[in-house]
């Protein structure tokens, strides 16, 4: 009995610490084994110090004025204080500071220097929106390559990008950062850019660690307006917010980002559901979170917090573990630790996972190697960026109309107008969120063109109407635009009637769209609308070359064009690929990643639909679901886009009519060029889960996409795979998991044009 007993009590025992190790190693799994004896060396100041961000004084990427302004940085980085610096630029300042932090510290432990390196450092590519147009994950994944090496000669390690934010609601300005409103494809970009940014080695001197941000649910603001409240269902984070995340975890992504918003009342950055079970024991993401800029002290605006203290408390025990901006951490966490409000057990794992994205990243081993002004002038702007930054920018243009095949534009046409605000403008397509870039930089449309064309033709421009900011008036408004004068129309008119053509260039400027630039109103700005419509009387063909940041509503813009060209914010080269796609130099392949809505009172539209109880049913036209004064589609749906060459499917074929549980099916189709061009087609695959057991399922959900080239009068045969896991979705008893039942495939063109369907049946 007493053996037993002893046995019991050892076995208890032994468990009992295998349960201990079990936490332990999930917490550091994967750790650089050097975390550990450095932490143990910290002391609590130390530790708290690794926890704070602070931004260069200089340059602000938040809300004004930050107390900043008032601390000694060097000081602070002297006595560990401080764990990484965003907005601090270039080889030689960086270079000070980390020497500061490594040879004059206690324990030598090295910054990690942050920027939002979103669309390129110097040389500029397309805005991410832009890019997902592009459909081609190398595309993304180099253009994130790029800048990661040019952020990297300057000193930076860390770049807040990519943003993952699914976002259905054009209105909210930062949609232009994102991959748009498909769950599929924001996904594909997360992989994309991770990889592009970090590369295979994050300790090499020319990646940087990336940043998922951020979590969670930020692109759906009640309203479009920016930082509001968000409410949604569990099913709705997990089937379309969340999955971007995962994947960008799947691909190695080194830190995370939390939101400003609420969900459901509960500010993101104190969110413990967020941060600690799902994140953390759900995902087992092993990198570290970083707030939003103030997100924690912000806490306090939110009414959750009564002091900084209590703000404190929350990000702590949520799990943010380094505080951009709030110097809340270093003010209270040791107070929080003495009330046993937090252990210092929690602050030493937010310690560890700093320590070690910061040892993956090889600063402990080489801790200049970011900084080296040599690099910094050999490879910014280098002219093999510059060369990629014109190929993804062709690549990401989206022929949205194009009537009687008038683009290209004939290489014989003698006298060409280019007419507008944006025709001449060099900074509007560098964007928001522009990195280090050098102001009016981009090559213009004008200019563009006019390289194009050398002697060959005559390029006429009149700029026609302004769209410049009258900052006085407030910065936001409408009214700073110009609505009132007209005295450039004349000299448009009469520059487009002595042209052959006209290209109006319309749009936003780079500043229309991008952080706190919600609108309610999308559509084209100040006159831009009134000069197209008098233009347009001149009888001469119109293309619509489109500057924009975020989808517009076009609906009475469409019908005084024949061709529109959504060339977004294309980067540094925007001139030249516009121009290679209008001469015919390169086809457009680019597909909408958004909805263009009809009309501003459908936000959110989007393809991704239910189908209701009471589809849209022209007739009887009684009780379905519709509007009474506009239709339920919007003006161009997601996947939308043309080529100067058609494109014919046939020949659906799928290896399976049933699979199991652990069988694949292969869907294969073939795409024929039946035009009079070479050209590149994105093949599009959805699928419908027809019957859900008691949640209802979207008509449709991209599955799959591959970019193909195909020579004109020839055929390729694309295939897709799709594993149960592809099928998986929220259901009713709150698994993750594919349910058995039928499922219909469609292969096609856009998400309204799918002319291949098939079906197969997914079985136990
Ligand atoms: C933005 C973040 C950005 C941070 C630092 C915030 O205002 O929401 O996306 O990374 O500033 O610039």
């Amino acid at each position: 009995m007493k053996k037993l007993q002893l046995i019991s009590i050892l076995l208890v025992i032994i468990l009992a610490s295998l349960g201990c190790q079990r936490n332990k190693t999930s917490q550091t799994a994967g750790f650089d084994p050097r975390v550990e004896p450095l932490l143990k060396k910290m002391t609590l100041e130390e530790k708290l110090g690794q926890l704070n961000q602070f931004s260069n004084p200089y340059i602000s990427t938040g809300t004004g004025e930050t107390s900043a302004h008032n601390e000694n940085f060097d000081e602070m980085v002297r006595d560990g204080l401080i764990g990484s610096f965003l907005n601090v630029l270039g080889a030689e300042e960086t270079l000070r500071l980390q020497k500061i932090a490594v040879e004059e510290s206690r324990l030598g432990i090295p910054l990690i220097f942050a920027f939002d390196v979103i669309h390129g450092y110097k040389t500029m590519f397309p805005i991410p929106l832009a890019e997902a147009a592009s459909f081609d994950r190398a595309a993304m994944q180099q253009s994130a390559r790029i800048a990661a090496v040019e952020a990297a000669a300057n000193g930076l390690n860390w770049t807040f990008a990519p943003m993952i934010d699914v976002s259905r609601d054009p209105r909210w300005g930062r949609i232009m950062e994102g991959a748009g409103e498909d769950v599929y494809l924001n996904e594909q970009a997360a992989i994309a850019r991770v990889r592009g940014f970090q590369g295979d080695d994050l300790s090499a001197a020319n990646t940087i660690a990336a940043c998922a941000k951020h979590f969670a649910a930020y692109g759906a603001p009640f309203g479009g307006r920016e930082y509001n409240m968000v409410d949604m269902s569990e099913r709705m984070l997990r089937e379309v917010y969340f999955p971007p995340f995962q994947a960008a975890i799947d691909a190695g992504v080194a830190t995370f980002m939390s939101a400003f918003n609420t969900i459901a009342g509960v500010p993101a950055s104190a969110d413990r559901w967020l941060f600690t079970e799902v994140l953390r024991d759900e995902w087992g993401f092993n990198g570290f979170v970083v707030s939003d800029w103030t997100s924690v002290e912000e806490l306090i605006e939110h009414g959750i917090a009564e002091s900084r203290y209590e703000a404190a408390w929350y990000g702590l025990n949520a799990g943010i573990d380094m505080d951009m901006m709030g110097r809340l951490y270093l003010d209270y966490g040791k107070q929080l630790i003495e009330d046993k409000k937090i252990s210092e057990q929690q602050i030493d794992d937010m310690v560890r996972r700093i320590l070690d994205v910061k040892f993956k990243l090889g600063l402990f081993d080489s801790p200049y190697q970011y900084s080296d002004l040599e690099k910094q002038e050999e490879l910014t702007l280098h002219p093999e960026h510059l060369e990629a930054s014109r190929d993804i920018a062709r690549k990401s243009i989206v022929l949205m109309k194009n009537d009687l095949n008038i683009l290209p534009l004939s290489k014989d046409i003698k006298r060409i107008a280019v007419i507008g605000p944006l025709a001449n403008d060099k900074d509007a397509p560098i964007g928001n969120w522009r990195g280090s870039a050098t102001p009016n930089s981009a090559v213009s449309l004008l200019e563009g063109m006019r390289e194009a064309v050398g002697d060959r033709a005559e390029i006429l421009y009149s700029e026609g109407t302004s769209l410049t900011l009258n900052e006085q008036q407030g910065f936001f408004t409408q009214l700073d635009y110009n609505t009132t004068d007209r005295s450039g129309f004349a000299h448009a008119i009469a520059t487009a009637r002595s042209a052959d053509v006209v290209v109006m260039a319309l749009g936003e400027t780079a500043y229309i769209s991008g952080e706190c630039r919600s609108y309610a109103d999308i559509s084209l700005k100040g006159l831009q609308l009134e000069l197209l419509r008098e233009i347009r009387k001149t009888g001469k063909p119109v293309v619509l070359a489109l500057f924009t940041g975020r989808p517009l509503v076009l609906t009475d813009v469409v019908e005084h064009t024949d061709a529109i060209l959504n060339c977004w914010l294309l980067g540094s080269e925007s001139g030249h690929a516009i121009a290679d796609v209008l001469f015919g130099d390169y086809n457009p392949s680019g597909k909408l990643p958004a909805s263009f809505p009809y009309h501003v009172g459908q936000i959110p539209v989007f393809y991704e639909q239910l189908n209701t109880g009471r589809p849209f049913d022209p007739n009887p036209f009684e009780f379905s679901s519709m509007y009474r004064d506009i239709p339920n589609e919007p003006l161009f749906a997601f996947g939308h886009g043309l080529s100067y060459t058609t494109f014919a499917y046939s020949d659906l074929v799928l290896t399976n009519d049933t699979i199991t549980m652990s069988e694949s099916i292969t869907i294969k189709a073939t795409v024929t060029n039946t035009g009079n061009y070479d050209g590149e087609e994105v093949v599009q695959l959805y699928i419908r889960d027809v019957i859900g057991k008691g949640v209802s399922r979207p008509l449709l959900q991209l599955k799959g996409f591959e970019k193909i080239m195909i020579e004109k009068g020839a055929s390729k045969e694309v295939a897709f795979t799709i594993h149960p896991d592809d099928l998986a979705f929220f259901r009713l008893d709150k698994q993750f998991a594919p349910e058995t039942g039928k499922f219909e495939v469609y292969i096609g063109t856009a998400s309204n044009n799918l002319s291949l369907k098939g079906e197969f049946e997914l079985v136990e």
